[in-house]
């Protein structure tokens, strides 16, 4: 059993794929972590993230158990940032496909299955997924909810400053060769924009439910 969830950043994707991977009991992988390691490894080594090289390097080095998954460094927006870069190069992609599919396979503590939420899961990772969800909200929306995550992790930000990065950062996750956002064409799209977490996780559970016949177990 796998769940796919993508959808750009702060679109509420991470909230809503750790409730349902707990509403139905499956194991959850955040793909957006492993993307902000390799970013993150690769700026620790002094290189540049959009350097092919170094970045494959750091993407086949990782693995479930490296400490560096774990750190609180990878929310930050420069973490994001380096991720979006080395998500552009194909041999990371091919590298966390392997990662990706070893978590699908064999899911962590004996789950019956799992909840992948990121960019690609829908349309690479997981094209054979039981069910799909694109999760998506305007980007002035998506701005304003990054903003406030960030002053509640204590994270000093300017709301041009979120607003612009966002952006960037959406086009270059759009517009790029390998693995592009965008939603599946079998993809249930979730526009959030003017919905509170419970509305989204409610609507969520019933598509769930129409395409696996699974019912919430917690
Ligand atoms: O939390 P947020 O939505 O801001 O970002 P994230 O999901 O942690 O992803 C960070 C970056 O990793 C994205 O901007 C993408 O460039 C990249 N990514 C990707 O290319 N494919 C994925 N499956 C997940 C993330």
């Amino acid at each position: 059993m796998v769940i796919a969830i993508d959808g750009p950043a702060a679109s509420g994707k991470g909230t809503l794929s750790q409730r349902i991977a707990d509403a139905f009991g499956l194991a959850h992988l955040d793909t957006g972590v492993l993307y902000r390691a390799v970013g993150v490894s690769v700026l620790r080594a002094g290189g540049d993230p959009a350097d092919n090289a170094a970045a494959a390097r750091a993407a086949y080095a990782l693995d479930p158990d490296h400490p560096i998954l774990r750190e609180v460094e990878l929310r930050t927006d420069a973490a994001a940032q380096a991720a979006s870069k080395v998500a552009a190069v194909p041999e990371v992609r091919a590298a966390l496909l392997d990662f990706q599919r070893r978590f699908t396979q064999h899911p962590p503590g004996g789950a019956p299955g799992s909840v992948l939420d990121g960019r690609d899961i829908g349309t690479v990772v997981c094209p054979e997924a039981d069910a799909k969800l694109f999760v998506t909200a305007s980007v002035e929306v998506r701005a304003e909810r990054r903003l406030k995550e960030l002053r509640n992790r204590g994270i000093p930000a300017i709301p041009s400053d979120v607003l612009e990065d966002m952006k960037a950062r959406d086009a270059r996750d759009s517009q790029r060769a390998v693995a592009p956002l965008r939603p599946a064409a079998d993809a249930f799209v979730l526009d959030t924009s003017a919905l509170d977490a419970d509305e989204v996780f409610a609507r969520a559970v019933a598509h769930i439910g129409s395409k696996t016949g699974l019912r919430p177990t917690a």
